[in-house]
Formats: structure tokens, sequence, C-alpha cells
């Protein structure tokens, strides 16, 4: 069982920073923050993270220490030795699931880096125009021959590091890539503050309105919780389950978390000084990112190596992040199957590639195509997993994890001290399933 451990306490770090880092913080933040309303839905995440997502990643990362198998048989072992119902183990399909939806669409996307990283370093956007930019964004869009061709490369990466083991190679490549994708947003970031209007985008991300809030916007807040932390589906539980025995987890968790925070609303100001300066609409949807960055890039000194370093970066965090999407599902394919690790990634990156296809399609051929009367292909794969499976899963692992085992387990696993220990115990007990509860019970309702 060794090899299927990290190595010190500095690359479990590294792989769970870059599980929670990612497309959810630069891509998909800013586009939700536009689309809910700016404040209202930023300090509903904040309270999100800070009472929900960081208590549950806990819990989800000592269950995987605890159980040290894949989500599945984790569950439904740990719920034997306890003489709990075997049905708990359907918390580990629900994620299952939920990975698989997200790695489908997370493909797509972090194909659209790749032809950024084209289009950067060609010098496209160098003096150009905002008509050039938007239209370069649209004949991608345009293009499913192409897109295809992107989603499967991504994928094609994704899978071929999991199944080469995630130990070599790419816990090496993050230790100098996640300082220098931090370089790069924060560059980003002085620019936008610089050049744009910072005004108008600090009163939209931080100028607090309440009448913005509803159900809705409660439910898309808690989501994105869940999407950025990697929580809810299994991931973190597997990342913790190669946790040595002897790493302590309170501290760590609780600063990966507050990073992956932090690096969002870098990616916010570098964006929305320039949505405003340029007068753009906020609610610009998912190629909001696409749109306004290369704006950016079309003035700034060095633009051209900025914007490629940039999506590169961008990609890498994505790799990183997809990675733990896929790797849980590969192991429940060899712990379940007993295939091999090659086998398996062959089996996960075909399902989800194919599902994928439906993402392609549903920026173009099938843009029309609405479900239940009103959503959209791409919004289904995306805010089904995020804001429903997710938290749901999340609700799962959290109860199993205070309610079913047996507090001496949990104690010696999370090894922190007892000031920490009690409010943590508290909160995750009472505050963090009735929180979920609420706010899926509002926002489905
Ligand atoms: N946390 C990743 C991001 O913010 O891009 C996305 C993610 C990773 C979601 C792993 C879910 C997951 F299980």
């Amino acid at each position: 069982m060794k090899q299927n451990e990290w190595s010190s306490r500095l690359t479990f770090i590294l792989a769970a920073t870059g599980a929670a880092v990612g497309l959810g913080n630069i891509w998909k933040f800013p586009y939700m923050a536009g689309d809910h309303g700016g404040s209202a839905f930023v300090l509903l995440y904040v309270i999100c993270v800070l009472l929900i997502g960081i208590p549950a990643m806990i819990a989800e990362i000592l269950l995987g220490k605890i159980g040290r198998k894949n989500p599945i048989d984790t569950l439904s072992d740990l719920a034997k030795e306890t003489g709990q119902s075997p049905h708990w183990r359907w918390i580990g399909w629900l994620g299952a699931l939920s990975l698989l939806m997200v790695l489908a669409f997370y493909s797509v996307i972090s194909g659209w880096s790749i032809a950024y990283i084209g289009y950067a370093a060609s010098g496209m956007f160098q003096n150009s125009s905002i008509d050039v930019v938007y239209n370069q964004w649209f004949k991608l869009m345009a293009t499913p021959s192409l897109l295809v061709k992107l989603h499967t490369i991504f994928m094609a990466l994704t899978l071929w590091v999991v199944a080469r083991g995630v130990k070599d190679g790419l816990e090496w490549a993050s230790k100098w890539m996640m300082p220098l994708l931090f370089l790069t947003v924060s560059l980003l970031m002085v620019y936008g503050v610089w050049q744009g209007d910072f005004k108008a985008a600090w009163n939209f991300l931080f100028h607090f309105d309440i009448s913005r809030i509803n159900g809705e916007v409660v439910l898309a807040a808690m989501g994105h919780a869940f999407f950025t932390l990697a929580i809810g589906a299994g991931a973190m539980l597997v990342y913790g389950a190669y946790l040595p025995k002897s790493i302590p987890v309170f501290q760590t968790i609780t600063a990966i978390a507050l990073l992956d925070v932090l690096i969002a609303f870098m990616a916010g100001l570098a964006i929305f000084p320039l949505v405003f300066a340029n007068h753009l609409a906020p609610e610009a949807g998912p190629g909001l990112m696409f749109k306004v960055l290369p704006i950016a890039l079309m003035n700034m000194p060095f633009g051209r190596l900025i914007g490629t370093l940039f999506f590169f970066l961008l990609l890498f965090a994505s790799w990183t992040s997809s990675i733990s999407m896929a790797e849980p599902l590969v192991l429940i394919l060899i712990e379940r199957l007993k295939l091999s690790r090659k086998k398996a990634s062959w089996i996960v990156g075909f399902f989800a590639w194919t599902l994928g296809l439906s993402a392609v399609f549903s920026f173009n051929i099938w843009s029309d195509v609405q479900l239940f009367g009103r959503y959209g292909i791409f919004q289904i794969l995306t805010d089904v997993p995020t804001n429903i499976l997710l938290p749901l899963g999340g609700l799962g692992f959290t109860v199993f994890t205070l309610w079913v085992l047996p507090k001496k387990l949990t104690q010696t696993a999370l090894g922190a001290p007892s000031y920490l220990e009690r409010p943590w115990r508290f909160i995750t007990k009472y505050i963090t399933p009735i929180g979920i509860l609420v706010v899926l019970v509002s926002g489905l309702l």
C-alpha cells in the first residue's frame, strides 16, 4: 500500500492545492460573480467557505485518511466496521457521478486554454481591438471540430498522468508551476487595478447589496464553495487516503482553502476593472475570462509573453485539478474490478470524453437545445454536479465522519489541539449539515 502514499507533507499540500486551485478560481469565480450580481455572491461564497467548505473539507480528508480506499469502499468498509447500514456507500457512487460530469466539462474548458496559449503566443491580441478579441472567441466556439480536438488533448494529458501514477512528474512540476501561477495572476491583477476601473470593480465585488440575495444566489455560492475546494465528490477523500498516518491535517487544510479564496479574489480583481473600464457586461457567462483578459494583453508591455505564460499556467492549474477528478474514478475501477491502472485510466477517459462532447456541442450545433424548458446542456452539466451533487456528497461525508465514526478515531486522525478540535467538531457536526440542507432546500424550491 505504501506506493499509494504521498512522500511528504509538502507533496500532499501541493497535490491538494493543485486539486483546489484551477478553473474554479480563475475562470468560474469571476463569471459566477458576474452572473449572480457580484458582491452578494462574493459575500455568500466566503461565508459558505468558512462555515461549510473548510469544515467539510477537513471531514472528507479525515474520512479518507481513516478509510484508505476509494470513496465507495471506504464508506462501505467503515459502515460495516461500525455496524451501520452498507447503504452509506451510495454517497461514494454519487461522488463518482459528480466527478464524471465535472471532468467532462472541465476538459472542454481547459481545451479553450490550450487554444488561447496559441492565440496569445501568435501575438494576435497585440494592438488589436475588442472586436478582434470577441470575434476570436466566437470563432472558436463556432468550430466544434477544433473544440473536440482540444478536449481530446486535455483528456489525454489528464489520463496519461493518472495512468502513470501521480507521484512521478506531477508533484515535481507543481512545485514550481503553482508559485509561477500565483505570480502571473498577481501581475495581471496589478495591471487590471492600475489600468482599469478599480473602483467600479471593487464596488461590484465587495460592496454588499442585500437586495441581490435570493435562494438561487445562495445555492450558487454554496455550490461554488464545494467546487473550488474540490470537495463533495471524493477527490479530497482519496487524497486523504494517500496521506501518511503521521501527518496532521487541520491547519494545512485551512491554509489551502484560504489560499484558494485569495487566488479567486485576485482573478476577480484582474478581470472586473477591465470589464468596467471597457464598458463590457459582467454577465458574460463562461466566456468572460477569455473575452476580457486578452483585452488586458492588447496594450500591456510584454503582453504577448505574459499572456502566453498565463494561459499556459492556467492549463497547468486545470491539469492538476482534473487529475484529482480522474484519480478517484480510476481507483474505484482498480480496487473494485481489479483492473490495471492503465486499463482503468482508458475507461475513465473514454466515458468522460464522450460526455464532454455534449459540452462542446452545447456551444454550437446544440446551442438551442433546452432541457426542462429552460436549461442549456452546458448549464446542466455544470450546475447539477456543482450546485446539487457536490453539496449532497459533502453532506453525506460530513454526517458520516462526525455522526457515525467513533470520536476516538477521528480525533487521532485529526491530530489537532483541543482548542481547535472542539470548535471544528461543533461547527461540522451541527452548523455545516444544517447549512447545506437549508441552502439546498431554499435554492431548489
Ligand atoms: N477545485 C477545482 C477548481 O476550482 O477548478 C475543480 C474541482 C476539482 C472540482 C476536483 C471537483 C473536484 F472533485
